[in-house]
Protein backbone atom coordinates (compact mmCIF):
# COMPACT_ATOMS: atom_id res chain seq x y z
CA UNK A 1 0.00 0.00 0.00
CA UNK A 2 1.14 3.25 -0.56
CA UNK A 3 2.03 5.77 1.76
CA UNK A 4 -0.06 8.23 3.39
CA UNK A 5 -0.11 11.78 3.86
CA UNK A 6 1.80 12.24 7.46
CA UNK A 7 -0.08 14.08 10.25
CA UNK A 8 3.62 15.13 10.78
CA UNK A 9 3.44 16.95 7.21
CA UNK A 10 -0.08 18.92 8.19
CA UNK A 11 -0.01 22.83 9.82
CA UNK A 12 -2.07 22.76 12.97
CA UNK A 13 -0.53 25.42 14.78
CA UNK A 14 -3.53 27.23 16.27
CA UNK A 15 -6.31 24.93 13.82
CA UNK A 16 -8.56 23.25 14.68
CA UNK A 17 -8.02 19.39 14.38
CA UNK A 18 -10.49 16.39 14.06
CA UNK A 19 -8.90 13.41 14.94
CA UNK A 20 -11.15 9.90 14.15
CA UNK A 21 -9.81 7.60 16.86
CA UNK A 22 -11.12 4.21 17.73
CA UNK A 23 -11.70 4.93 21.42
CA UNK A 24 -14.27 1.54 21.80
CA UNK A 25 -13.00 0.19 24.52
CA UNK A 26 -14.61 -2.75 27.05
CA UNK A 27 -16.41 -1.29 29.84
CA UNK A 28 -15.97 -2.51 33.31
CA UNK A 29 -20.30 -3.76 34.81
CA UNK A 30 -19.45 -0.20 36.76
CA UNK A 31 -18.64 1.63 33.47
CA UNK A 32 -15.20 2.08 33.83
CA UNK A 33 -12.46 1.40 30.98
CA UNK A 34 -11.59 -2.06 31.38
CA UNK A 35 -8.42 -2.01 28.67
CA UNK A 36 -7.17 1.31 27.93
CA UNK A 37 -4.62 -0.15 25.66
CA UNK A 38 -6.15 1.73 22.25
CA UNK A 39 -6.54 5.03 24.27
CA UNK A 40 -2.79 4.49 25.14
CA UNK A 41 -1.87 3.84 21.33
CA UNK A 42 -3.13 6.64 20.06
CA UNK A 43 -0.92 9.26 22.33
CA UNK A 44 1.89 9.27 20.30
CA UNK A 45 -0.55 11.28 17.90
CA UNK A 46 -2.10 13.77 20.46
CA UNK A 47 1.21 14.48 21.74
CA UNK A 48 2.66 15.44 18.58
CA UNK A 49 -0.31 17.82 17.88
CA UNK A 50 -0.18 19.05 21.52
CA UNK A 51 3.10 20.15 20.57
CA UNK A 52 2.92 21.13 17.49
CA UNK A 53 0.00 23.75 19.30
CA UNK A 54 -2.87 22.46 17.53
CA UNK A 55 -6.19 22.60 19.28
CA UNK A 56 -7.64 18.57 18.89
CA UNK A 57 -11.05 17.31 18.98
CA UNK A 58 -11.37 13.78 19.15
CA UNK A 59 -14.24 11.80 17.30
CA UNK A 60 -14.55 8.02 18.08
CA UNK A 61 -17.25 5.62 18.47
CA UNK A 62 -18.37 3.23 21.73
CA UNK A 63 -20.45 -0.16 21.02
CA UNK A 64 -23.51 -0.04 18.57
CA UNK A 65 -26.54 2.07 19.39
CA UNK A 66 -27.72 2.15 16.40
CA UNK A 67 -28.21 5.73 15.80
CA UNK A 68 -29.48 6.47 18.94
CA UNK A 69 -28.76 8.03 22.04
CA UNK A 70 -27.76 5.64 24.93
CA UNK A 71 -26.35 7.07 27.94
CA UNK A 72 -24.69 3.38 28.93
CA UNK A 73 -22.59 4.37 26.00
CA UNK A 74 -21.72 7.34 26.42
CA UNK A 75 -18.05 8.28 25.76
CA UNK A 76 -17.39 9.95 29.40
CA UNK A 77 -15.49 6.73 31.33
CA UNK A 78 -13.00 6.94 28.06
CA UNK A 79 -12.84 11.16 28.78
CA UNK A 80 -12.10 10.21 32.20
CA UNK A 81 -9.21 7.72 31.49
CA UNK A 82 -8.08 9.82 28.58
CA UNK A 83 -7.55 13.00 31.00
CA UNK A 84 -5.63 10.82 33.46
CA UNK A 85 -3.37 8.90 30.91
CA UNK A 86 -3.09 12.28 29.54
CA UNK A 87 -2.21 14.27 32.72
CA UNK A 88 -4.62 17.34 31.77
CA UNK A 89 -8.63 17.81 31.78
CA UNK A 90 -10.15 16.33 28.56
CA UNK A 91 -13.76 17.60 28.57
CA UNK A 92 -16.56 15.71 26.63
CA UNK A 93 -19.10 17.42 24.63
CA UNK A 94 -22.49 16.75 24.83
CA UNK A 95 -22.70 15.96 21.39
CA UNK A 96 -20.71 15.36 18.48
CA UNK A 97 -22.38 18.05 16.29
CA UNK A 98 -24.49 21.44 16.80
CA UNK A 99 -24.18 24.48 19.00
CA UNK A 100 -22.56 22.02 22.14
CA UNK A 101 -20.05 21.18 19.96
CA UNK A 102 -19.18 24.38 17.94
CA UNK A 103 -19.17 26.05 20.88
CA UNK A 104 -16.92 23.72 22.86
CA UNK A 105 -14.62 23.69 19.98
CA UNK A 106 -14.78 27.15 19.73
CA UNK A 107 -13.31 27.31 23.60
CA UNK A 108 -9.85 25.03 22.82
CA UNK A 109 -6.62 26.81 23.79
CA UNK A 110 -3.45 25.34 21.39
CA UNK A 111 -2.38 22.37 22.82
CA UNK A 112 -5.56 21.63 24.35
CA UNK A 113 -7.96 18.44 23.54
CA UNK A 114 -11.51 18.29 23.25
CA UNK A 115 -13.99 14.92 23.34
CA UNK A 116 -16.79 14.94 21.74
CA UNK A 117 -19.77 12.24 22.04
CA UNK A 118 -20.84 8.82 20.65
CA UNK A 119 -20.60 9.41 16.81
CA UNK A 120 -22.78 6.43 16.45
CA UNK A 121 -25.62 8.33 18.68
CA UNK A 122 -26.69 9.72 15.19
CA UNK A 123 -27.91 7.43 11.85
CA UNK A 124 -25.94 9.55 9.62
CA UNK A 125 -22.46 8.25 11.01
CA UNK A 126 -23.01 4.93 9.95
CA UNK A 127 -24.80 6.26 7.12
CA UNK A 128 -22.20 8.24 5.74
CA UNK A 129 -24.94 10.97 5.42
CA UNK A 130 -23.58 14.20 3.80
CA UNK A 131 -25.33 16.33 5.66
CA UNK A 132 -23.87 14.91 9.27
CA UNK A 133 -20.94 15.07 7.68
CA UNK A 134 -21.20 18.62 6.86
CA UNK A 135 -22.19 19.04 10.35
CA UNK A 136 -19.01 17.25 11.69
CA UNK A 137 -16.60 18.94 9.11
CA UNK A 138 -17.90 22.50 10.46
CA UNK A 139 -16.33 21.79 14.23
CA UNK A 140 -12.68 21.38 12.40
CA UNK A 141 -10.26 22.55 9.91
CA UNK A 142 -8.34 19.67 9.35
CA UNK A 143 -8.65 15.78 9.86
CA UNK A 144 -6.47 12.95 10.75
CA UNK A 145 -7.43 9.49 10.64
CA UNK A 146 -6.50 7.74 13.61
CA UNK A 147 -8.71 5.06 14.27
CA UNK A 148 -7.11 2.03 12.96
CA UNK A 149 -9.77 -0.13 14.34
CA UNK A 150 -12.75 1.35 12.32
CA UNK A 151 -11.03 1.84 8.34
CA UNK A 152 -12.94 -0.86 7.14
CA UNK A 153 -16.34 1.23 8.13
CA UNK A 154 -17.49 3.62 5.06
CA UNK A 155 -18.69 5.91 7.69
CA UNK A 156 -19.44 9.75 7.47
CA UNK A 157 -16.18 9.96 10.35
CA UNK A 158 -13.73 7.38 8.06
CA UNK A 159 -14.31 8.35 4.70
CA UNK A 160 -17.26 11.63 4.67
CA UNK A 161 -14.81 14.17 6.56
CA UNK A 162 -11.34 12.85 4.84
CA UNK A 163 -13.74 14.38 1.16
CA UNK A 164 -14.20 17.17 3.29
CA UNK A 165 -11.43 18.61 4.99
CA UNK A 166 -7.32 18.40 4.21
CA UNK A 167 -7.19 14.77 5.76
CA UNK A 168 -3.89 12.99 7.23
CA UNK A 169 -3.22 9.76 8.46
CA UNK A 170 -2.36 9.83 12.32
CA UNK A 171 0.83 7.68 13.78
CA UNK A 172 -0.68 4.40 14.79
CA UNK A 173 -2.61 4.52 11.47
CA UNK A 174 0.86 4.57 10.05
CA UNK A 175 2.50 1.87 11.98
CA UNK A 176 -0.46 -0.39 11.32
CA UNK A 177 0.15 -0.08 8.23
CA UNK A 178 3.48 -0.71 8.33
CA UNK A 179 3.74 -3.60 10.43
CA UNK A 180 0.19 -5.52 8.67
CA UNK A 181 1.84 -5.01 5.48
CA UNK A 182 5.04 -7.15 5.95
CA UNK A 183 2.08 -9.93 5.99
CA UNK A 184 -0.42 -8.29 2.97
CA UNK A 185 2.68 -7.09 0.76
CA UNK A 186 5.44 -10.16 0.60
CA UNK A 187 5.18 -12.21 3.89
CA UNK A 188 7.88 -14.27 4.90
CA UNK A 189 6.97 -17.95 3.92
CA UNK A 190 6.10 -20.07 5.34
CA UNK A 191 2.97 -17.78 6.65
CA UNK A 192 0.64 -20.17 8.67
CA UNK A 193 -2.85 -17.89 9.84
CA UNK A 194 -4.29 -19.24 12.81
CA UNK A 195 -8.24 -18.31 12.64
CA UNK A 196 -11.43 -18.87 15.22
CA UNK A 197 -13.92 -17.23 16.29
CA UNK A 198 -17.73 -17.26 15.36
CA UNK A 199 -18.77 -14.93 12.69
CA UNK A 200 -18.23 -17.51 10.34
CA UNK A 201 -20.06 -15.34 7.87
CA UNK A 202 -18.18 -12.62 8.41
CA UNK A 203 -15.18 -14.31 8.04
CA UNK A 204 -15.54 -16.21 5.01
CA UNK A 205 -14.02 -13.65 2.50
CA UNK A 206 -10.89 -12.65 4.76
CA UNK A 207 -10.28 -16.56 4.42
CA UNK A 208 -10.95 -16.27 0.34
CA UNK A 209 -8.21 -13.30 0.91
CA UNK A 210 -5.56 -15.50 2.83
CA UNK A 211 -5.80 -18.24 -0.10
CA UNK A 212 -3.05 -17.66 -2.13
CA UNK A 213 -1.30 -15.71 0.39
CA UNK A 214 -0.64 -17.47 3.12
CA UNK A 215 1.02 -21.41 2.98
CA UNK A 216 -1.60 -22.80 5.55
CA UNK A 217 -4.64 -21.73 6.72
CA UNK A 218 -5.62 -23.64 10.69
CA UNK A 219 -9.24 -23.67 11.59
CA UNK A 220 -10.23 -23.62 14.94
CA UNK A 221 -13.79 -22.76 16.29
CA UNK A 222 -17.04 -22.68 14.71
CA UNK A 223 -15.34 -21.74 11.89
CA UNK A 224 -14.64 -24.90 11.16
CA UNK A 225 -18.08 -26.54 10.97
CA UNK A 226 -18.99 -25.59 7.90
CA UNK A 227 -15.89 -26.84 6.31
CA UNK A 228 -16.34 -30.31 8.14
CA UNK A 229 -20.06 -30.47 7.90
CA UNK A 230 -19.22 -30.03 3.76
CA UNK A 231 -16.94 -33.49 4.42
CA UNK A 232 -20.38 -34.84 5.71
CA UNK A 233 -19.16 -34.80 9.46
CA UNK A 234 -21.45 -34.14 12.30
CA UNK A 235 -20.95 -31.59 15.29
CA UNK A 236 -23.22 -33.18 17.13
CA UNK A 237 -25.85 -30.82 18.47
CA UNK A 238 -23.48 -27.48 17.33
CA UNK A 239 -25.51 -25.22 15.67
CA UNK A 240 -23.99 -24.88 11.86
CA UNK A 241 -24.58 -21.91 10.33
CA UNK A 242 -26.68 -21.97 7.62
CA UNK A 243 -26.69 -21.12 3.85
CA UNK A 244 -22.37 -21.03 3.50
CA UNK A 245 -22.32 -24.34 1.41
CA UNK A 246 -21.31 -22.78 -2.18
CA UNK A 247 -19.03 -19.92 -0.34
CA UNK A 248 -16.98 -23.14 1.32
CA UNK A 249 -17.32 -25.25 -1.38
CA UNK A 250 -15.73 -22.80 -4.04
CA UNK A 251 -13.24 -21.74 -0.98
CA UNK A 252 -11.58 -25.00 -0.72
CA UNK A 253 -11.67 -25.21 -4.35
CA UNK A 254 -9.67 -22.15 -4.62
CA UNK A 255 -7.32 -23.40 -1.61
CA UNK A 256 -6.23 -26.54 -3.30
CA UNK A 257 -5.27 -24.73 -6.64
CA UNK A 258 -3.28 -22.11 -4.41
CA UNK A 259 -1.65 -24.94 -2.70
CA UNK A 260 -3.03 -23.42 0.39
CA UNK A 261 -3.30 -25.99 3.30
CA UNK A 262 -6.37 -26.09 5.14
CA UNK A 263 -5.99 -27.71 8.27
CA UNK A 264 -9.46 -28.66 10.43
CA UNK A 265 -9.66 -30.15 13.23
CA UNK A 266 -9.58 -33.90 13.74
CA UNK A 267 -10.80 -34.23 16.98
CA UNK A 268 -12.96 -31.85 19.59
CA UNK A 269 -13.58 -31.26 23.28
CA UNK A 270 -17.49 -31.33 23.77
CA UNK A 271 -19.82 -31.09 26.42
CA UNK A 272 -23.33 -32.33 26.70
CA UNK A 273 -25.76 -29.67 27.73
CA UNK A 274 -26.21 -28.59 31.88
CA UNK A 275 -23.44 -31.43 32.14
CA UNK A 276 -19.71 -30.36 33.78
CA UNK A 277 -18.03 -33.41 31.70
CA UNK A 278 -15.47 -33.13 29.23
CA UNK A 279 -16.17 -35.43 26.14
CA UNK A 280 -13.20 -36.18 23.98
CA UNK A 281 -13.94 -37.41 20.46
CA UNK A 282 -12.72 -37.60 17.48
CA UNK A 283 -13.74 -35.47 14.23
CA UNK A 284 -15.39 -38.17 12.71
CA UNK A 285 -17.69 -39.99 15.37
CA UNK A 286 -19.38 -36.88 17.47
CA UNK A 287 -22.04 -37.96 19.24
CA UNK A 288 -25.12 -36.88 18.20
CA UNK A 289 -26.07 -35.16 22.11
CA UNK A 290 -22.69 -32.86 22.16
CA UNK A 291 -21.56 -29.57 21.86
CA UNK A 292 -18.30 -28.88 20.29
CA UNK A 293 -16.41 -26.36 22.42
CA UNK A 294 -12.62 -26.65 21.98
CA UNK A 295 -9.93 -28.90 19.28
CA UNK A 296 -8.54 -31.68 20.64
CA UNK A 297 -5.25 -33.22 21.50
CA UNK A 298 -4.68 -34.41 18.27
CA UNK A 299 -5.42 -31.23 16.68
CA UNK A 300 -3.71 -29.29 18.97
CA UNK A 301 -0.32 -31.39 18.03
CA UNK A 302 -1.05 -31.26 14.10
CA UNK A 303 -1.25 -27.54 14.52
CA UNK A 304 1.93 -26.84 16.09
CA UNK A 305 3.49 -29.29 13.35
CA UNK A 306 2.22 -26.86 11.30
CA UNK A 307 3.98 -23.42 13.39
CA UNK A 308 6.95 -25.37 13.53
CA UNK A 309 9.18 -24.08 11.26
CA UNK A 310 7.00 -21.00 10.07
CA UNK A 311 8.47 -17.37 9.75
CA UNK A 312 5.12 -15.18 9.62
CA UNK A 313 2.17 -16.42 11.89
CA UNK A 314 -1.14 -14.38 11.59
CA UNK A 315 -3.58 -15.14 14.98
CA UNK A 316 -7.24 -14.44 15.43
CA UNK A 317 -9.07 -16.74 17.35
CA UNK A 318 -10.00 -18.61 19.86
CA UNK A 319 -9.94 -21.85 18.39
CA UNK A 320 -12.40 -22.73 21.09
CA UNK A 321 -14.57 -21.40 24.35
CA UNK A 322 -11.56 -20.16 25.62
CA UNK A 323 -13.41 -18.16 28.51
CA UNK A 324 -14.59 -21.56 29.93
CA UNK A 325 -11.45 -23.05 31.61
CA UNK A 326 -12.17 -26.47 30.62
CA UNK A 327 -12.37 -25.47 26.85
CA UNK A 328 -9.39 -23.03 26.88
CA UNK A 329 -6.69 -26.06 26.07
CA UNK A 330 -6.87 -25.14 22.41
CA UNK A 331 -6.31 -21.85 22.23
CA UNK A 332 -3.41 -21.49 25.46
CA UNK A 333 -1.64 -24.71 23.54
CA UNK A 334 -1.50 -23.68 20.54
CA UNK A 335 -0.42 -20.24 21.54
CA UNK A 336 2.17 -21.57 24.28
CA UNK A 337 3.89 -23.41 21.84
CA UNK A 338 3.70 -20.44 19.02
CA UNK A 339 5.72 -18.77 21.91
CA UNK A 340 8.61 -20.73 21.90
CA UNK A 341 8.83 -20.52 18.20
CA UNK A 342 11.05 -17.74 16.10
CA UNK A 343 9.68 -15.78 13.28
CA UNK A 344 7.06 -12.85 13.03
CA UNK A 345 4.14 -13.35 14.99
CA UNK A 346 0.86 -10.84 14.73
CA UNK A 347 -2.38 -10.50 16.95
CA UNK A 348 -5.64 -9.42 15.57
CA UNK A 349 -7.87 -7.02 17.96
CA UNK A 350 -7.79 -6.60 21.56
CA UNK A 351 -10.16 -9.26 22.08
CA UNK A 352 -7.50 -11.98 20.87
CA UNK A 353 -4.92 -10.61 22.44
CA UNK A 354 -6.84 -10.15 25.86
CA UNK A 355 -7.36 -14.16 25.86
CA UNK A 356 -3.94 -14.54 24.82
CA UNK A 357 -3.07 -12.36 28.10
CA UNK A 358 -6.02 -14.09 30.16
CA UNK A 359 -4.49 -16.98 29.37
CA UNK A 360 -0.59 -16.26 29.89
CA UNK A 361 0.15 -16.23 26.15
CA UNK A 362 1.02 -12.93 25.19
CA UNK A 363 4.36 -13.46 24.96
CA UNK A 364 3.51 -15.43 21.26
CA UNK A 365 2.87 -12.45 19.84
CA UNK A 366 5.53 -9.64 18.13
CA UNK A 367 2.98 -7.27 17.31
CA UNK A 368 -0.73 -6.89 18.01
CA UNK A 369 -3.04 -4.72 16.28
CA UNK A 370 -5.45 -2.64 17.82
CA UNK A 371 -7.53 -3.55 14.59
CA UNK A 372 -10.12 -6.45 14.57
CA UNK A 373 -11.83 -6.88 11.91
CA UNK A 374 -9.77 -4.21 10.34
CA UNK A 375 -6.68 -6.19 10.85
CA UNK A 376 -8.04 -9.09 9.04
CA UNK A 377 -9.21 -7.16 5.90
CA UNK A 378 -6.26 -5.68 6.12
CA UNK A 379 -4.22 -8.54 5.92
CA UNK A 380 -6.43 -10.56 3.51
CA UNK A 381 -5.87 -7.49 0.83
CA UNK A 382 -9.16 -6.19 0.98
CA UNK A 383 -9.65 -2.34 0.00
CA UNK A 384 -10.18 -0.29 3.12
CA UNK A 385 -12.80 2.56 2.44
CA UNK A 386 -10.98 4.48 5.38
CA UNK A 387 -7.35 4.21 4.14
CA UNK A 388 -8.57 5.01 0.82
CA UNK A 389 -9.93 7.81 1.88
CA UNK A 390 -6.69 9.51 3.01
CA UNK A 391 -4.41 11.16 0.14
CA UNK A 392 -1.22 9.14 -0.95
CA UNK A 393 2.40 10.90 0.78
C1 LIG B 1 -13.77 -2.67 16.52
O1 LIG B 1 -13.84 -2.76 17.76
O2 LIG B 1 -13.48 -3.64 15.79
C2 LIG B 1 -13.98 -1.33 15.90
O3 LIG B 1 -14.13 -0.34 16.86
C3 LIG B 1 -15.14 -1.33 14.93
O4 LIG B 1 -16.34 -1.53 15.61
P1 LIG B 1 -17.62 -2.07 14.82
O5 LIG B 1 -17.34 -3.52 14.47
O6 LIG B 1 -18.78 -1.90 15.74
O7 LIG B 1 -17.76 -1.23 13.56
Amino acid sequence: MAEKRSVRQATVRGRRVLVRVDFNVPLTGSGEVADDRRIVEALPTLHHLQTAGARTILLSHLGRPDGRKDPRLSLRPVARKLSSVLGQPVPLAEDCIGINALQAAARLQNGGFLLLENLRFHPGEEENDPTFVQELAQVGEVFVEEAFGTVHRAHASTVGLPHRLPAYAGLLVEREVRELSRLREEPEHPYVAILGGAKVADKLPILNGLVGRADALLLGGALAFPFLAARGLSLGASPVEPGLEEEVASLVDRASKNGTVLELPVDWLAERPGQKEVVPCPADAVPSDVLVRDIGPRTRDRFFARLDGSATVFFNGPLGRAEDFRFSPGTREVLAGLSTLHGFHVCAGGDSARIARDLGVEQAFQYVSTGGGAALEFVAGLDLPGLSAIPDA
